[in-house]
C-alpha cells in the first residue's frame, strides 16, 4: 500500500473545513446566546435563531459529504501506524458522521416538541418533526444535544491530537493531504 502523500480532492478539502468552521461557529453562537437573558433580550432569540440556520445547514452538508464520501472513498492511513490507531481513527470518523447528523436532528426535535420554529436563516421554515407537543420531551432533545456536544469535543480532542502525531512524531502526510498548505514532506 503506498504511503499516503497525495491530498483530499478540493471537495473532500471544502466539505472538511467547512464543516469545522461551521462547528466552531455554532459553539461560538451559543457562548454568546448564553451571555443574554433568553426571556427578557431578542438579541437573544437572533443568536438561538442563526445557531438553528446554521445547524440545518451542517446537516444538508453532512448528508451531501457523506454521499460524496461513498463515491470517493478515503485514502489509507499509513502502513507503518499500529491497527489500533487506524481503527481508532475510523471510529472517530464514523462517530463524527454520527454526531454531525444526531446533533441538528436532536436540535429539530427539541425546536418542534417546543412548538417552536425552525426557519433558515430568515429565507424559509422547515416542517417541525413529529414529535408531541411536549415541554418535557423537548427538555430530554436537548439534554440529549448537551450530551452529544460533550461526546463531539472529546471526538475532536482525539481527533485532533492524532493529526498533530501525524505531523509532528510520525512526519507523515496525514494532515498535508487534508491541509496542503503544509509542505508536503517527500
Ligand atoms: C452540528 C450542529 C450543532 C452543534 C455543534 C450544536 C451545538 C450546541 C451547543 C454547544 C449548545 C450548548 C449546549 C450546552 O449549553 O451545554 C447547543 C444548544 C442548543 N442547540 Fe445546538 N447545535 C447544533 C445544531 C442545532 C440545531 C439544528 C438546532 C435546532 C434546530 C439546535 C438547537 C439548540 C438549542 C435550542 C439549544 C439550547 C439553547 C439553550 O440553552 O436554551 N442546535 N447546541
Ligand atoms: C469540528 C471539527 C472537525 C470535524 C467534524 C472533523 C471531521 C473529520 C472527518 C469526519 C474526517 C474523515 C473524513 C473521511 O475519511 O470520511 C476527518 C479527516 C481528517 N481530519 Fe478532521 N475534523 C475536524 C477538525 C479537524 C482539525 C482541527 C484537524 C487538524 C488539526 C483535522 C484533521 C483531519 C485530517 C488530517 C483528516 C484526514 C485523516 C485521513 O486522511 O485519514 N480535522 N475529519
Amino acid at each position: 500500500m503506498a504511503e499516503p502523500r497525495n491530498r483530499y480532492s478540493l471537495v473532500s478539502l471544502t466539505f472538511h473545513w467547512g464543516i469545522a468552521l461551521l462547528v466552531a461557529v455554532q459553539v461560538g453562537l451559543i457562548t454568546v446566546f448564553e451571555r443574554y437573558d433568553a426571556a427578557k433580550d431578542p438579541l437573544a432569540g437572533a443568536y438561538i435563531g442563526l445557531h438553528k440556520s446554521v445547524g440545518m445547514t451542517i446537516l444538508a452538508l453532512t448528508l451531501g459529504r457523506i454521499v460524496w464520501r461513498l463515491m470517493n472513498p478515503a485514502h489509507p492511513l499509513p502502513v507503518a501506524a499500529p491497527r489500533w490507531q487506524n481503527l481508532l481513527a475510523r471510529t472517530t470518523h464514523i462517530l463524527f458522521y454520527v454526531l454531525l447528523i444526531a446533533l441538528p436532528l436532536g436540535g429539530w426535535a427539541a425546536s418542534s416538541a417546543a412548538g417552536r420554529a425552525v426557519e433558515w436563516f430568515g429565507l424559509f421554515s422547515l416542517p417541525g418533526l413529529p414529535v408531541p407537543l411536549d415541554r418535557a420531551l423537548a427538555r430530554t432533545f436537548l439534554d440529549m444535544h448537551e450530551a452529544g456536544v460533550k461526546v463531539l469535543y472529546v471526538l475532536l480532542a482525539l481527533h485532533v491530537v492524532g493529526a498533530l502525531k501525524h505531523h509532528f512524531i510520525d512526519r507523515d502526510n496525514v494532515l498535508y493531504r487534508m491541509l496542503p498548505i503544509l509542505r508536503r514532506r517527500p
